[in-house]
């Protein structure tokens, strides 16, 4: 009882906390709004578990894999909770995130040693359930209301930890890809409103911000109301974000092509701050695939769409996410899909076996590829999206570009910074230098890294 008693006697400072991450760029985000949230309550951040009075887990559920991978993971974190059981301390195990939408059941069955567990719209309530817990020692409470209320409504302000921030804008998805998990998990979608993220980038400007990631599962769906009550669009956004002095990096992600509209491709013509970089997920090359997966797009509607936003700004680079074994995927539309990466040419793209979601309509569509096919088909694939990787990373040597450090590298004396393409980069540069944009000359490449020199500003 000595954790919850620490709570209600409000000798908050000796709380610490541990969260670990799991999935997409959202969990990070809401990772960093969890750690707030704690913070705000005057708990502190744990190196290790071993050494945390709650552990959080912030769980993924787009893959069969990493469902599972979480169940064992939690069965080690009971091993450490027995640990410090025994030498009288108590631990509360949360898990949060898409996982708990999906399989709250699940949670509650096998993991009956966690304390609390609540969906990815409904964190903000984390006070509130460690009061309760406080109150009543070894309860698992499970929280997965959808809510009509936005939990931005109920979060700490935000702040920087760093030069890069991620800032959600839109949340949700409206698509129903017949494969995908995430409509389920994280709702319907719903976009902020516009002064609302104006308010926090300039809050993330002003805690030290040099570059923000705008978020959401399909970010260019972004429709958020502006003060006039007026609908506005991500191109809308990007223009009054691209205002706000001492921003210098703006990015978006994830995109669907079908929802690319001319404003926002002319923004890539437009805006400095806008990074030459796209993440454009064209999943499959073949028209067929596109349309069991329920996907509004075509492969002549997505070269169109990159030739406009290349014609709109020449230097843009393409990432992907590719499905390799979607059911039904013959050795044809496997082609096809080679055929759009050798079109398009991508400087970084994810690729996955097509994994089975209970609940999705494609899990119980006929014809599920075999795991080997899909393995043999990933391979390919992965081959080739690295030869084009490596290719461009080579093509990058001897250019000068903008890199913003962001933490220290694996080596000494190192930073570990990206550059406009979101390349890692790493270049022997002072410590002190850490949330800074610095010219530096690439030296050196490989599929996943880039090295180079900081060069003088009068190089
Ligand atoms: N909203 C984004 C991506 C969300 S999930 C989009 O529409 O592109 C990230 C990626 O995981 C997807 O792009 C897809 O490539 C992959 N993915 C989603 N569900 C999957 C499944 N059931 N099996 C394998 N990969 C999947
Ligand atoms: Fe999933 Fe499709 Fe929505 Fe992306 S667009 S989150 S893949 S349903
Ligand atoms: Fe995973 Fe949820 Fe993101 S399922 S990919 S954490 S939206």
């Amino acid at each position: 009882m000595r954790l919850f008693n620490i709570i209600l006697k409000d000798i908050r400072d000796k709380v610490k906390y541990y969260i670990k991450t799991f999935g997409c760029q959202m969990n990070v985000y809401d990772s960093q709004r969890i750690a707030h949230i704690l913070q705000n309550m005057g708990h502190t951040a744990a190196d290790a578990p071993a050494d945390a009075d709650i552990i959080i887990f912030n769980t993924c559920h787009i893959r069969e894999k990493a469902a599972e991978k979480l169940f064992s993971d939690l069965g080690r974190i009971n091993l450490i909770k027995e640990e410090r059981q025994a030498a009288g301390k108590e631990t509360i195990i949360g898990v949060v995130g898409c996982v708990v939408q999906a399989e709250d059941e699940q949670i509650a069955k096998r993991a009956p040693f966690v304390n609390f567990a609540t969906g990815p719209l409904t964190y903000y309530r984390i006070p509130e359930i460690l009061g309760k817990i406080a109150q009543q020692k070894n309860i698992c409470l499970i929280d997965t209301e959808f809510t009509s209320e936005s939990k931005f409504d109920h979060l700490p302000q935000n702040r920087a930890e760093g030069g890069c921030s991620y800032l959600a804008i839109q949340e949700g998805c409206n698509n129903f890809c017949t494969y995908c998990i995430v409509p389920y998990t994280r709702g319907v979608e719903t976009s902020r409103p516009v002064e609302e993220v104006l308010k926090e980038a300039r809050r993330l400007v002003e805690t030290g911000t040099l570059e923000i990631n705008l978020l959401g599962q399909n970010v260019n769906a972004y429709h958020g109301e502006d003060a006039a009550g007026r609908e506005r669009d991500l191109a809308h956004l990007l223009r009054r974000l691209a205002e706000i002095d001492g921003l210098q990096r703006l990015r978006y992600t994830t995109s669907y092509p079908a929802d690319v509209n001319d404003d926002l491709i002319a923004c890539h013509r437009d805006l400095k701050k806008l990074m030459p970089y796209l993440h454009l997920p064209l999943q499959s090359g073949s028209d067929r695939i596109l349309k069991a997966m329920n996907r509004r797009h075509n492969r002549g509607q997505y070269l169109e769409i990159i030739a406009k936003l290349r014609d709109a700004n020449p230097e843009l680079g393409f990432s992907s996410d590719f499905i390799v074994g979607f059911p039904g995927e013959t050795d044809q539309d496997f082609e096809a899909t080679l055929d759009m990466v050798e079109q398009v040419g991508y400087i970084q793209a994810f690729s996955f076996k097509y994994s089975r979601r209970a609940g999705t309509p494609a899990a119980v569509y006929p014809d599920q590829i075999d795991e080997k096919v899909k393995s043999e088909r990933l391979n390919i694939l992965q081959e080739k999206l690295f030869s084009q990787q490596l290719n461009f990373n080579k093509g990058c040597i001897g250019r000068i570009m903008p890199v913003l450090f962001e933490s220290k590298g694996r080596k000494k004396g190192q930073l570990f910074g990206r550059t406009p393409y979101m390349q890692n980069l790493h270049a022997r540069v002072p410590a002190e230098l850490i949330n800074r944009i610095l010219p530096v000359r690439v030296t050196d490449a490989t599929a996943n890294s880039l090295g180079g020199t900081v060069i003088q500003q009068s190089d």
